[in-house]
């Protein structure tokens, strides 16, 4: 899957504007905490004794927990290997209201341990019984067959049981069948509905979400990644839809049932794979092809979106990005086919699905004209995503979910390399720095992140299986794997990965295999320390990572577990004892030194390190680590910047900025020198050093832009951007092109927004022109789609009344999710105070903000200054109300209350946050709890940051300010 849980562009854009830069950390640290607190929990609660009660009359209550069927994992006594699976979806509503699908399905398999019991999983399907049993049991190869005692659905484990009167002989093959009906419900899992507009007409879409348990809500099956089979599909449809599946369509046939004609539609045998990865869609959707190509390759959505050309983009990239893999995995792409279909109701990012690719809209859908640059990088990122699990994943998987992270994180990476493939002048692969490795870091900066691997037993329930798919995974995965290609040469790793793939395919794998392949691959020249799986178990059974100090002065170099928190205990046992197996590239004045050098011990001394040049460690920020360094050092590095930065690659300014921060943060450098990484920037026009300097204050200014010292902070910052803006405004022809870089695009943007929120007066002037140039004509909207959100929001904070009106009317008229989106988020930067309240009681009114927008919308307001302490006041007099509405969703309350009290920073503030715990024992704070109690320690730590850092941080922006500016 494609991560869904990040940040959107959008949101990260009104970041600059009102800090929520950070909040990516924020959540995803809540998520981490959340996640963690779960597994306790989990772990408590599956030792207990009795399980089961349900209503069916063929259910068995009470029974003891050591029976088999109450175990979460398959026993491995029978193993499947052909499906053959007859699903007919209603599209319309049946007599009781409700959308059902039925099924017929059979699946032959073989003993391998003489058994009594056959347990497959069965997750809310109706039985039609056969002889007063739930399925209908058949020996294939002619053995004896056992008669069956008695059916019953476990429900707990999610399990059909079927109980025989003797055993399953070993070495014999034997056929299950069975009539189901399931609800076609719009849950977003297993065989669901979908239903999207067009025109005013409504609209219905049976797809699926297997992964990780939906299958067996789909159909009876062994519903474990490693018990790969064969499918056969077909699908029975009304005639005005058409059906897909993961394989090419074979015959399509009409056939009369119920005095009504249906659609037969048989798809051709898979090859042997997981039944996570099935995929059955029937739409009325139409689609483009690439003419001629093998592969098949087409692209599917909605009709309308696919008549406005919608798809070509990604129609255009696929087939380069598949013949890049191609020659990348050295193995041709599996499959016959490759449908990649966009859904207007999905909950990943992104699903891959063998052959049958499905999307959220956003993550596939283009639009020249209304897309921005960001929209597009998502679309080619998740694509690239995808394609990359076609072989690693699908055809080769993972035995168990333990290993996610492996599938997710490799993935995760190799999107980087397919997605460079198509847009050669991007540089995109030096954003996996600040997309994944800094996001992460600040979650693993934790005492309370967990290791990338865990023990195979450790996962077992649907929960514990959907909680492995965390930042961690994701994007820990991929900066360790990156890490791994650097120190590798990039033959051996390419020969390594080719042979895993040929030693797995269509079979499964553990992640220790991926390195013994690459080990046979490395060369003896190639001066590794120690075996591939020793220096990858330092990073990958261990959670957490290192802070490297290389001291100049006497050439030690140490290493040491870095925590965010420097109080903070570490409660969880390391078996490398929180030492690591560390990769050292380095530079000094300027020149890249040949080689690595490997820290294995917690102190070493490296002669070459001692020198009064400058030395730069971890270059490129290829390590997943951070780096400090004697006094004497930083200040020669800081110089150097200032003299000229060019020296330094881009990716260590970006570092440089980043570490200090982190740094002073867990106090092992000063704030203020953490502040002195910023001064370079007044001479620098690159995206990542901005970008990570933007992050870094956001801190900053949410501690104080209620105090003096933000007064000094914005006068310094108008003076940082100042020439940026100059030379923006000079690339850009007076801002009427855009420039032709990805990255230079969204500095264009980051420029903007830190000029007109720093008050420099022409970025003002320039954004309301623009603004009144639209509401002068509406027809015509002059704001190029990149620079949306920061025009729109500068705009409306500066304006009246008939601004915001404008606004809020072409929002009530927009038509693409997206720039609604962008306008209900510049609808929150009103600095009037009435605006804000009535925008505030609108929030929570479904007529006009729809109630899946209502939270976000209080939090936009929130993370405005001005409209901070009204949102606080209006989420705390209806809280009973939100509390109702959205108690449900975990995502939601957390990401509220954790937006919401993320400025507090005073006694008072403090006061106010317990006295509304207090007032709301009952209800309470739901799945919002663990986030109150986080948001409590973090009010307390911001206190005592405010209290020891505001006085220098004030003198510090003091003495930078430039008076003649
Ligand atoms: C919406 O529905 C009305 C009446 O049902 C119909 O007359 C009109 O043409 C429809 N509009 C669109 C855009 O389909
Ligand atoms: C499955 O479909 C293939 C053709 O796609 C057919 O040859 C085969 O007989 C079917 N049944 C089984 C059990 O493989
Ligand atoms: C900016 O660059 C100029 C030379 O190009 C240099 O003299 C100046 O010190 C630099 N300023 C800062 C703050 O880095
Ligand atoms: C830039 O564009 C603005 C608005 O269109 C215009 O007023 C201004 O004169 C232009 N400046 C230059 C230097 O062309
Ligand atoms: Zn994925």
């Amino acid at each position: 899957m494609a991560k869904g849980f990040y940040i959107s562009k959008t949101l990260a854009v009104i970041g600059i504007l009102f800090s929520v830069a950070a909040m990516a950390t924020v959540i995803g640290l809540s998520v981490a905490l959340s996640q963690e607190k779960a597994k306790n929990e989990n772990s408590d609660s599956t030792s207990d004794t009795y399980v089961g009660t349900t209503t069916s009359s063929n259910s068995i209550t009470m029974q003891p927990s050591n029976e088999i069927w109450n175990k979460y994992r398959l026993p491995n006594s029978l193993i499947p290997d052909h499906y053959d699976i007859e699903l007919q979806p209603h599209l319309t509503k049946n007599v009781e209201g409700l959308y059902v699908f039925k099924g017929k399905s059979s699946v032959i398999f073989k003993c391998v341990t003489a058994t009594n019991l056959i347990l497959i999983h069965s997750n809310k399907l109706n039985y039609t019984l056969k002889a007063g049993h739930h399925i209908y049991l058949k020996a294939v190869d002619g053995s004896n067959l056992p008669s069956i005692q008695k059916t019953w659905h476990q429900t707990t484990t999610q399990y059909l049981v079927v109980q025989l009167n003797s055993n399953l002989e070993t070495g014999k093959t034997y056929e299950i069948s069975s009539e189901f009906r399931g609800e076609l419900a719009d849950d977003l899992a297993g065989f669901y509905r979908s239903e999207y507009k067009e025109g005013n007409e409504t609209r219905i879409i049976a797809t699926t979400q297997m992964q990780p348990t939906g299958a067996r809500k789909t159909f009876p099956c062994f519903d474990e990644p490693a018990m790969k089979a064969t499918f056969n599909i077909t699908l029975i449809y009304d005639p005005q839809y058409t059906a897909l599946s993961n394989m090419p369509n074979i015959s399509t046939t009409s056939k009369n049932i119920d005095g009504k004609q249906w659609s037969v539609t048989t798809f051709d045998r898979t090859p042997r794979m997981s039944t996570y990865l099935l995929a059955f869609i029937v739409s009325d959707f139409s689609n483009i092809e690439q003419p001629g190509s093998k592969p098949q390759i087409r692209i599917w959505a909605r009709k309308k979106a696919i008549e406005e050309n919608q798809g070509e983009y990604a129609l255009n990239v696929t087939g380069s990005i598949l013949n890049y893999y191609d020659s990348y995995y050295n193995v041709s792409y599996p499959l016959p086919k490759s449908d990649q279909i966009a859904l207007p109701d999905f909950s990943a990012g992104a699903m891959e699905n063998w052959g049958l690719i499905t999307y959220r809209e956003s993550a596939l859908l283009y639009d020249n004209e209304i897309s921005s640059i960001s929209n597009k990088e998502r679309v080619l990122t998740v694509i690239a995503h995808e394609l990359a699990h076609q072989w690693f994943g699908n055809l080769v998987t993972l035995r168990w979910w333990n290993d996610l992270w492996l599938n997710e994180g490799f993935a995760s990476y190799v999107e980087y390399l397919g997605a460079d493939f198509v847009q050669k002048k991007w540089n995109i692969k030096d954003l996996i720095l600040l997309n994944e490795m800094y996001h992460v870091m600040e979650i693993d900066a934790l005492s309370s992140s967990h290791p990338l691997s865990s023990k195979e037993e450790e996962v077992n329930t649907p929960a514990q299986i959907n909680e492995v798919f965390d930042p961690i995974a994701y994007s820990k995965g991929s900066s360790v794997i990156r890490m791994l290609t650097k120190f590798l040469k990039e033959s051996e790793f390419k020969a390594g990965l080719n042979s895993y793939l040929n030693a797995f395919e269509y079979g499964n794998a553990i992640y220790s295999d991926l390195w013994t392949h690459l080990q046979q691959a490395v060369n003896a020249s190639s001066n590794l320390p120690r075996s591939i799986k020793e220096i990858m178990d330092t990073w990958t059974l261990q959670m957490g990572f290192p802070v490297v100090t290389v001291d100049t002065a006497s050439g030690k170099v140490t290493q040491k577990h870095f925590l965010l928190d420097p109080d903070s205990k570490v409660n969880r046992p390391s078996d490398y004892n929180y030492l690591w197996i560390v990769p050292i590239s380095w530079m000094k004045n300027g020149v890249v030194q040949p080689g690595y050098y490997w820290l294995q011990k917690s102190e070493e001394i490296n002669n070459d390190f001692k020198t009064s040049d400058w030395v730069l460690a971890n270059i490129n920020v290829d390590g997943y680590y951070r780096v400090n360094y004697n006094k004497e050092n930083w200040d020669k590095l800081l110089k150097q910047l200032q003299n000229n930065h060019s020296v330094i690659p881009v990716m260590n300014r970006a570092q440089l900025i980043s570490d200090a921060f982190s740094l002073a943060r867990a106090k092992y450098i000063h704030t203020t020198a953490a502040l002195d990484t910023t001064k370079f920037l007044i001479n620098e026009t690159e995206y990542m050093p901005w970008q990570t300097a933007i992050g870094s204050l956001d801190y900053f200014k949410q501690m104080f832009d209620r105090t003096d010292v933000y007064g000094s902070m914005k006068k310094y910052m108008k003076q940082q951007v100042f020439n940026l803006f100059y030379h923006f405004k000079d690339v850009t022809n007076n801002w009427t092109v855009r420039p032709s870089g990805l990255m230079e695009q969204y500095n264009e943007v980051n420029a903007i927004s830190l000029a007109c929120t720093n008050d420099l007066q022409e970025c003002k002037t320039m954004a309301s022109d623009l603004f009144n140039n639209w509401m002068n004509n509406s027809s015509y909207n002059p704001i190029h789609p990149n620079l949306k959100t920061t025009i729109y929001c500068s705009a409306i904070a500066r304006g009246e009344e008939k601004e915001w009106d404008f606004a809020w009317k072409m929002f009530q008229k927009a038509t693409v999710a997206t720039e609604a989106d962008k306008l209900r988020a510049a609808l929150a930067c009103s600095t009037k105070p009435w605006i804000l309240n009535r925008y505030l009681q609108y929030s929570l009114d479904p007529t006009k903000i729809r109630k899946q927008d209502a939270v976000s919308t209080i939090t936009y307001i929130a993370n405005n200054v001005a409209g901070h302490r009204f949102a606080w006041d209006f989420m705390r007099a209806n809280w009973k109300t939100i509390y109702t509405e959205f108690g449900e969703s975990s995502f939601t309350m957390t990401n509220l209350i954790t937006r919401m009290t993320q400025r507090l920073s005073t006694k008072f503030d403090l006061q106010q946050l317990e006295q509304f715990k207090l007032d709301n024992q009952d209800p309470g704070f739901g799945s919002a709890n663990r986030a109150m109690e986080q948001a409590l320690e973090k009010t307390k730590a911001n206190i005592r940051w405010v209290q020891e850092n505001k006085e220098a941080v004030h003198v510090w922006f003091n003495t930078k300010i430039n008076s003649s500016l």
